[in-house]
């Protein structure tokens, strides 16, 4: 770790030394986890205490205390994943990787962990492999899920690829689609919302597959900024009492059709998103 490293990122806030997920955010991004020199340049270049710093290091799943691989595969290990065979995927990653759960890889490539409910059950078992779900995993299926991940996922063609799904959505408020068969993202029909942050209120469009995160706005949206999201049809604010588990914004509930929930992180960048096809929980 270069000290310089942590103070150029340092310098990117300096108008907003307060924002220090942000800063974590960047630093995890560039070493895959959060070195304790890193933290403690942090504590001294912005006067919070060591200690803070850990407890929002510790608090956010996204943040990691020791080295990562360059991919991060986690096996759901909820109860319906669980029922359906997730310990022997679990073991069949360990077994290909030579690993155990918890582990990263000698050439740094992977990392394994197990998780609780990603909430989409009903589609499980649910592997997560660098953001991108795979449903309905079987073990025959993970040698596949490995080479894929080293051949980058993000070079995968997510319109013809079908483990990245599509969900029709509607307002929670007034059950109108929230579908625009008119305006394609992912080559999909989009989700069309209105959004307004600063003074700023317009359209924005949202790809309708899961595991996806385009998006197309009228408005350039700076990252890191929470957006509050409105119904187009009834003009409600689509929000709810869930926070964001990566970075605390707000969370954004939509209704799928068909049963079910879902729901993403309302900050401009986050990655979060919870499906809970079984029950809406908010
Ligand atoms: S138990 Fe795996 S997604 Fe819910």
């Amino acid at each position: 770790m270069k000290p310089s490293d942590v103070r150029v990122i340092l310098n990117k806030y300096e108008e907003d030394r307060g924002g220090l997920i942000s800063i974590l955010e960047d630093i995890q991004a560039k070493y895959s986890y959060l070195p304790h020199d890193a933290l403690k340049i942090v504590s001294e270049e912005t006067g919070r205490s060591l200690v803070d710093i850990y407890g929002v290091a510790t608090f956010y799943k996204a943040f990691s205390l020791s080295p990562r691989g360059k991919h991060l595969i986690s096996v759901c290990m909820g109860t319906a994943c669980h029922v359906r065979g997730a310990p022997q995927i679990a073991e069949e990653f360990e077994r290909q990787l030579g690993i155990q759960s918890g582990g990263t890889t000698t050439d740094r490539e992977f990392t394994l962990e197990t998780v609780n409910c990603l909430g989409a059950c009903a589609l499980g078992p649910i592997v997560v492999v660098d953001g991108h779900y795979f449903s309905k995993v079987s073990t025959t299926k993970v040698k596949q899920i490995l080479k894929n991940a080293k051949d980058r996922l993000d070079k995968i063609s997510i319109e013809k690829d079908r483990r990245i799904f599509p969900v029709e959505v509607s307002c929670v408020r007034c059950n109108h689609s929230l579908m625009d068969p008119n305006f394609l993202v992912d080559g999909c029909p989009s989700i069309k919302v209105i959004v307004s942050f600063e003074n700023k209120h317009g359209w924005l469009l949202l790809s309708s597959l899961y595991g996806s995160y385009k998006v197309s706005s009228e408005f350039d949206i700076p990252t890191n900024t929470i957006i509050n999201f409105f119904c187009p049809h009834c003009n409600a604010e689509l929000s709810s009492a869930t926070a964001c588990t990566a970075c605390g914004a707000p969370m954004v509930p939509m209704i799928v059709k068909g049963g079910g929930m879902v729901q993403i992180c309302s900050r401009h960048g986050c990655r979060s998103h919870m499906l809970d096809l079984n029950g809406i929980n908010f």
